[in-house]
Parts: C-alpha cells; structure tokens; sequence
C-alpha cells in the first residue's frame, strides 16, 4: 500500500511517497519518493507516480534510489553536514550570498583542481590567467556590459513575487504561480555591482571572469608563445546583482565561473577528435516546433547539421566528458541550442550544457561563439592593436573566440552534490557516493578501540596521508557509527587500526560504496591508497578481501 506523508523540518513542510510492505510477519515501511512542498503538488506528483508504476516504469528496489533531494533539503543538508552556510546568518542572512564550510570548501577546491588539471595541465593549447576582480570601467563600456548586462525586474500581479525576466520575455513569460507580470511597473535593473576605488573613482566588480582574459589576450599570446588555435582559461570570482536570488547555490550574487576562450584563426577548422558522447540534444528548431529533444551523438548531431561547427560539437563534448569522468549522472545532461530572442548581444550561436535540477533543467554551461566581438571593441575603446601576424598569409589578424565554455564553480557543486546522494536501504543511512578525487576528506583513520598501540600507529599513517591528502582521525564511538558518519560526507576509504596492525603490521581498508574490506601491510598503503584515489585498480584487487 503506498500513502502521501507530511514531514516537518525546520518548520517547513514537505510531502513524501510512502509504502508499506509486508515482510515475514512484520509490516515496513519505507520512503519511495519526495513529493513536493504544498498537498496540491504532492497529490499531483502522487497521481504521476502511479501511473508510472502501474507502466513500471519505476522499479520497486530502485526506485527511493533515484529520487533526488528537492533544493532546500539540499540545503538543509550542506548546513548540517558542514558543506554551506548562508553568509551573515546570525544577523538574519544576506540573501544570495553562501560560505563553504569545512567539507564545502574542500569539495570546492578539488573540483575546481580537477577542472584546471584536465583543462589547462593536461592539453598544450591551454593557459592560465587569474585577472583581478575590480577592473578599469572602460572594460565594462566596450564590453557592452555598461549597456546591455541588465534584466527587467518584474512584479507578478496574482502572487505579487518579484522575479527577473530576460527583456525579450516580457509578455511572454508567466510566474511560477501561473500570474501574469504587470508590464506597467516592469523596469530595467542593472546587474553590475558599482564600488568606489580611491577617492571618487566609480569602478565595477565584475560580473564574469571573460574580459579580463580579453583585454590580456595579447600578452599571453606573446609571453605564452602561443599559435593559434589555443585557449586562456581563468578561474575566479564574478558577482552580480541579481534581482531574485534564489535555489540555494544556483543563483548567487557571488559565485565562481571557470572559464575558457578559445581564439581561432577565423574559419579554422578543429583539429581535434570529437569525443564519442551520446547526450539529449535539444536544437533551438525542436524548441520553435514544441519537440522533445533527442538522444544524438555529439558527432552525429554535427554530421547532420544539427550541430553547426566542429568546435562547438568538440566542446560541447569535451565539457560532458570532464562531469562523466568525475561520476555525474549522464542521464541527467543534455544540450540546448538558444532561439534566435535569447542569444546575447555578443553571441552567433551558443549552446548550453544544462542538469536536471529539481526544479527543471537549467543551465549548467554556457558555451558560446563571442566571433571577434570582443577584441574588436577593445581595440576601438583601448585604440591598441590586438591584432597577432599569421606567419601562414603574412597579414595580421584579429583571431576569433569560437567557443566560450563558462561554467559556474556553484552549480557544478549542487551536481556533485545531487548526483552522489544516495539512500542505501540496507544500510539504512544515505551515503554520499562522490568520486574519491572530489572527496572532502580521503580517508578516516579508525583504531577500533582506544588502545595506545593502535593510537601510534594510526597517527603515524595520519601523519603520513595528511602530507598529500585531507584525512580525519576519528576514535570515538561505535565502529558503526563512525563508518555512517564518514559515508555520509563521502569520504571513500575507512582504515581501521587493530590487533593485526599491532601483531602483523596489517591494516583494514573499507569502502565507502560496498562495505567491502580488505588488508594490506601498512607500509604498501600510502601507493595503494594514491591507486584507489585515482581510480587506477579495482578495491577488490587491492587487498586481500575479508
Ligand atoms: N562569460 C560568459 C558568461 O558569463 P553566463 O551564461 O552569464 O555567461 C556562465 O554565465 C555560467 O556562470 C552559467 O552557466 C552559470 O553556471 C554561472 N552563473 C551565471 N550566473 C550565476 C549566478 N547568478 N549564480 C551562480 N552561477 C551563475
């Protein structure tokens, strides 16, 4: 028999499916899915849920496995767990602003190390640059940011929400409630936060990493000895002052991007294999016609001309495959073309890599084809040539950005985040099931009682882990308790101290995502563990299984 309950936790309610089975003699109970936070919604999503049952779709044991935390228990969880915290929180909170706790901030860093590391150490063609926040005004001018970068604030008039819409949206668009927005009060807001620098000079922060790679272009190319084509990637802060901040990490007014452009010779072809990913595509033509997208090739898409340039199918693979090697859902990605009405004022084309959040699919990536646009307008505003000499025709030429892959260090984390939460019913507790190079903490050192012998020698492992990777030492409570306690962070390796590290100098490695454990002697750990780290043996094959 499945039933809706109501669940309240800090004060706000949410609606879960339910099912009672009987097992033996005894009846249990068990959550098969998040329903929604009004009755209105759960019923509806209830409705759905056993028309898809009834079509089984949904199998009964995997079924709590694939559901996903709705965004606020998302949030709800980070804060508990030590992930995120909403800045300014003893003062009430600073809507759109958020602060990597002790486990956030080491998730933070290592997708961000590994985004660097496959984009820039691991290719020839890429370098790095970290410009500066606070940039010279005139940037923004020829950017067309000063201009353009501003939404419509809107007000909605059944629920009387404030939202921000695109310009080209208004009258086209309603608000989540179903109202429509009043197009009388609809005004202009602009995005850029303004800041003093010295005593009166009016500067910005700046709202997306891009530019400051642009108006440095010509540096690198030279300093670098760089040839065309070949890519600047910057990781750093932008901000923006959004109108209607909101789910969580998803729009911030602070966030993260890490960004590449990537400047061609105009009309060079990409040189480079297309990575071989299948993926939803979703071209601006099926959206005009009310279809569904579909499930392409990348390489396909692009023979078929659904894709128009190579670089844009290279990238757009390229960009997937970084999320699939670090143990994303693949099912919940896909790509999107924009309509003509929401390409940018320096954009041709542009395609985004969206996630399937739980309030829709949204865009994870944006990567778009900026052309020459923006050297252009900052050799007419700057009045210095940009422009590089092509050895091959003997001219100069003013090389184009044909793919601008920006990605957002925030929404990459609420992937991670959704995509390794995982309920284990056997367990009966979730684990984070993050791929160990995304770990906020590598392994815990256990001694499985308090005993001075197993003390030394756990901390002599820590002491030796610690030099290259974050491990917590935890010897208090149950050996159960501590084991649930470091699945549900995610730590991927548990190394339990006992009498065979006193007697035999054997340790005990349990992973995260079976329970399996194995021993190994302590002195082989520290090669082993880098192995399993980088997913470079099996855990099985690591040890001798016990
Ligand atoms: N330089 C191009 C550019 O900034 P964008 O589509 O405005 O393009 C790129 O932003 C990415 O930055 C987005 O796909 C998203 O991941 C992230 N992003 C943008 N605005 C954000 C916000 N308010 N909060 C969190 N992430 C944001």
């Amino acid at each position: 028999m499945v039933f809706i309950v109501k669940k309240t936790i800090n004060g706000k309610d949410y609606y879960y499916l339910n099912e009672n089975k009987r097992e033996g003699d005894k009846v249990k109970t068990k959550t098969i899915a998040y329903l929604g936070k009004n009755k209105k919604e759960a019923e509806k999503k209830f409705k759905e849920i056993l028309k898809m049952k009834k079509e089984n779709v949904i199998e009964e044991k995997s079924s709590l496995e694939k559901i996903k935390l709705s965004i606020e228990e998302m949030n709800i969880f980070c804060k508990k767990k030590g992930f995120v915290y909403q800045s300014g929180e003893i003062y009430g909170g600073f809507a759109g602003f958020w602060d990597f706790g002790h486990l956030g901030v080491e998730l933070k860093n290592n997708l961000k190390n590994s985004w660097w590391k496959f984009h820039v150490f691991q290719r020839k063609d890429l370098v790095g640059l970290d410009g500066s926040i606070i940039t010279h005004p005139k940037i923004w001018k020829a950017s067309g940011h000063i201009d353009s970068f501003n939404d419509l604030f809107v007000v909605c008039k059944k629920c009387k929400k404030s939202n921000k819409i695109d310009k080209n949206e208004l009258g086209k668009v309603k608000c989540e409630c179903g109202g429509n927005y009043d197009e009388k009060t609809a005004k202009e807001f602009k995005l850029m936060f303004k800041t003093i620098v010295g005593e009166n000079e009016e500067s910005f922060l700046r709202p997306e990493t891009a530019q400051l790679i642009f108006t440095n272009f010509k540096a690198v190319y030279d300093n670098a000895r760089m040839k065309l084509p070949f890519g600047i990637a910057q990781i750093g802060k932008s901000f923006r002052n959004e109108i209607a901040p909101r789910d969580f990490l998803f729009r911030c007014r602070e966030f993260e991007q890490m960004e590449i452009e990537y400047f061609i010779k105009p009309g060079e072809s990409c040189p480079y294999e297309i990575p071989d990913e299948e993926i939803l595509v979703y071209s601006s033509e099926l959206q005009e016609k009310n279809k569904e997208p579909i499930k392409m090739n990348i390489k396909d898409a692009l023979k078929k001309g659904v894709i128009k340039k190579d670089w844009h199918a290279y990238w757009l693979a390229t960009e997937f495959l970084w999320f699939k090697k670090l143990g994303a859902n693949t099912e919940n990605f896909r790509i999107r073309q924009h309509r003509k009405d929401e390409l940018a004022h320096y954009s041709s084309d542009c395609w985004d890599l969206e996630y399937h959040f739980p309030f829709g699919w949204k865009e994870l990536e944006g990567i778009a084809d900026r052309g020459n646009y923006d050297l252009n307008q900052h050799e007419i505003f700057s009045k210095k040539d940009l422009k590089i000499f092509d050895e091959e025709t003997k001219t100069k030429i003013l090389p184009e950005v044909v793919c601008e892959p920006s990605l957002g260090v925030e929404r990459t984390f609420l992937v991670f985040m959704f995509d390794a939460y995982y309920y284990d019913e056997k367990r009966k507790n979730f684990v984070l099931k993050l791929h160990p190079k995304l770990s906020p903490v590598k392994a815990a050192i256990l001694p499985l009682v308090k005993r001075n012998d197993f003390e030394k020698i756990a901390k002599n492992i820590l002491n030796d882990l610690n030099e290259e990777w974050n491990i917590f030492y935890d010897n208090s409570g149950s050996i159960g308790r501590r084991y649930s306690r470091n699945d549900e962070i995610g730590t991927p390796y548990c190394i339990t101290i006992d009498e065979d590290s006193s007697n035999k100098n054997e340790i005990t490695i349990r992973d995260r995502d079976t329970t399996k454990q194995i021993k190994i002697k302590i002195n082989e750990l520290k090669n082993i563990f880098r192995k399993l780290i980088n997913k470079e043996i099996e855990f099985s094959d690591a040890g001798k299984i016990i």
